[in-house]
Formats: structure tokens, sequence, C-alpha cells
């Protein structure tokens, strides 16, 4: 295949939705431990739009192809990959396009064996592109980094959300007791995925309810896990919420300053911990894909709308996801 071309959308530096070109870039080499994957799928996720426009500051190579997940078939295996998979297999990847690797918007993608795991028979490819981000953030944020543990609390900001839904229903899974904030006509998704309470997040005595929430369904004890999605933290009242131990894992609102209570933190042993999928380790994102895959298996993780667009209109989609008029999880079809 040496000196193919591919179709690709790229950028030749960091910038706006616009500076996406959609073209033809090399086919990659297969070298080393390397496997060539036709991509099949490739999601958009707010963080590709933060590795385009420079706000997550990452290793890029010029001109560099986009997008960090991508179900696809394997078309070629370098030697040392050669034990772990063959031209044919279903697989996928959530960790291309940042940290000096080429992205999963194209046609082809040449992806380091390690960041490589086999798509569960029965799943669609599709469908499964679209929840590989959400479904592998939530299990590092709930297992990972929060460490939750059958029984406890968890009030999950932003449930009807890519990555709202999918801590839901993994923190449901994990035998917690899930309080959850979505738009009122999101209440009904958020009760089918497991919530035991739902409130809306537009109500002016929010954090008043979700006190009332907390202290109902954890029996006065508080609430051991906070995680909230859409970047409104409110953390001066979420600390006084929190049981002993309690753990508010920051994972959203990339400008987000809230004023935080440490006093009142420090004295319930409390804690705030920040978390980027970015920054998980090649051992991390493996035991996160053992998760994902066995919720694939068993049909738990869904995306709720999908909107399938070829990959010629990742300009499109990433304008769309920016200014708020994406339906659904983006796909992008090569
Ligand atoms: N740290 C990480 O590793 C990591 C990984 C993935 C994503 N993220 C971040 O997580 C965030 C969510 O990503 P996503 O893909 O799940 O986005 P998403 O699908 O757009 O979900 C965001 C949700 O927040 C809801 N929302 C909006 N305003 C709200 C408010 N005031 N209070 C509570 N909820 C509100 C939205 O509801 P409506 O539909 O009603 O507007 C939507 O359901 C983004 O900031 C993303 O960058 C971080």
């Amino acid at each position: 295949m040496t000196g193919e071309m591919m179709d690709a959308a790229y950028i030749n530096h960091t910038g706006g939705a616009g500076d996406i070109e959609f073209g033809a870039l090399p086919l990659p080499k297969v070298a080393g431990d390397t496997v060539l994957v036709r991509v099949g799928a490739t999601a958009v996720n707010h963080v590709d739009t933060f590795v385009r426009s420079g706000r997550y500051a990452t290793e890029l190579a010029f001109p560099q192809a986009l997008g960090r997940d991508l179900t696809g078939t394997v078309v070629q295996v370098a030697p040392g990959a050669a034990d772990r998979f063959g031209p044919g297999d279903l697989v996928w990847s959530n960790s291309m396009g940042f940290g000096g690797r080429p992205g999963a918007a194209a046609a082809f993608a040449a992806v380091p064996v390690n960041r490589l795991y086999s798509l569960p028979g029965g799943a669609d490819p599709v469908e499964a592109a679209a929840v590989l981000h959400a479904g592998a953030t939530a299990w590092l944020a709930l297992h990972r980094h929060a460490g939750v543990q059958p029984g406890e609390t968890v009030f999950v900001g932003g449930a009807a959300g890519q990555v709202g839904s999918a801590l839901v229903v993994q923190a449901v899974r994990a035998g917690a007791v899930v309080i959850t904030s979505s738009s009122r006509d999101d209440a009904g998704y958020c009760r089918g995925l497991g919530a035991a309470a739902v409130l809306d997040y537009r109500s002016p005595a929010l954090m008043a309810e979700l006190a009332d929430a907390v202290r109902a369904v954890s029996r006065g004890r508080g609430l051991d896990i906070h995680i909230e999605t859409s970047g409104r933290h409110r953390l001066e009242a979420a600390v006084e919420l929190l049981a002993l131990r309690g753990r508010i894992i920051a994972l959203s609102g990339m400008a987000a300053a809230d004023p935080l209570p440490l006093g009142r933190l420090y004295t319930r042993d409390g804690s705030i911990r920040g978390f980027a999928i970015s920054n998980a380790t090649v051992e991390e994102l493996a035991d996160a894909a053992r998760a994902v895959n066995e919720l694939l298996a068993a049909g738990a993780l869904r995306a709720r709308r999908i909107t399938r667009l070829p990959l010629r209109e990742a300009a499109a989609a990433h304008a769309a996801l920016e200014d708020g008029t994406a339906r659904g999880k983006l796909v992008l079809i090569p």
C-alpha cells in the first residue's frame, strides 16, 4: 500500500472548525506494533474540538488527522501485533488523534496494538463508536478515580448527556444509588437509566432539592460521589452535601473557577479530584475498554440518538457541537 492516499479530516494548524480540511493524506504505514484499521465510524467529541482549537495542548503532527474514537476492521498487522489481531477483525480504539498519534477521522488509521480492542460480537460498529468515549470516561471516573462502592450515593449532573448517561448506567451497575440532574423533559430518560431521584437543573432551588434528595436517599449520611458533567459545579454547596470521605470528581468546565470552602472539605476528609481521560495510561484505558466491552456485549451502553454524517462534514460537525446545535451524538462515516 506504499504511496497510496486516503480521505481524511485534518488540520494544518490549530484553529476554528473552519480550519478543518477534508482531502487526501498518505495512507499510514504499518510498522513496529501498529495495526492498520479501515475506519468504519469515528465519533465527534467535545475533546476533539479542544484538540483542534489548541485549548487542550497536546503533541500534534501536521497535517494532523483529527478524531479520538474509531470502530473499524483490521486490514494489515505489523509483526509486533500479529499475535493479537488479524485481517478482518472488528476493533475499536479511543485514544487516537493526540499525543503524537494520527487521528481517527480518516479512511484508515495505524493504531498502536496496546490502544486497540476487539469489538464484541453483536455490537453495531456505528452505535459503539457513539459511546466509546463517554463509556470509558464514566468507568474511569467512577472506578479509577472515585472508587465507587455498592450502596454509595452518587450525584450525576447533566445525566441525560453522553457522559452523564454512561455514568448513571455504570454507577447503578456498581450498586450505587444515583441522583441526577437533567432538563425536566429528560427526567423520564434518567429514571429509565436507573436513577433513584431526578432533579430539574433549571430549578432555582436545585441545590436545596439536591440536599433533600441526598438526605432521603442516603438516610442522612450524605453524598459519597459528586460528578457534574455540565461544567457548573457549585462547589460551595456541593461540599456541604458530602458524606465523610465524600469525593468530588471534576471532569467538565474547562473555564470553571469555583470558590471552594476548603475548611468544610478537609474536616470531613472530603476530596476533589480532577480527571481527564487524555491523561489515562494505556493500562487504565485497557481496564476501561474491558468494562466498555462488557457493557456493549450486554447492550447496556447505548447512545440515545445518533446523527450520522459523511467524513467530509467534519468541519460542520465540529461547528455544530461547539454552537450547541448538534442533535444527539455525531458520528462521521468515512
Ligand atoms: N474529563 C474527561 O475526561 C472528559 C471526557 C469526556 C467529556 N468530558 C466533558 O464532559 C462534559 C460533558 O460531555 P458530554 O459529551 O456528555 O456532553 P453532552 O452530551 O452535551 O452533555 C452535557 C449535558 O449537560 C446538560 N446541561 C446543560 N446545562 C446544564 C446545567 N446547567 N446543569 C446540569 N446539566 C446541564 C445538557 O443538558 P441539555 O441537553 O438539556 O442541554 C446535557 O445533557 C463536556 O464538558 C466534556 O468536555 C470530559
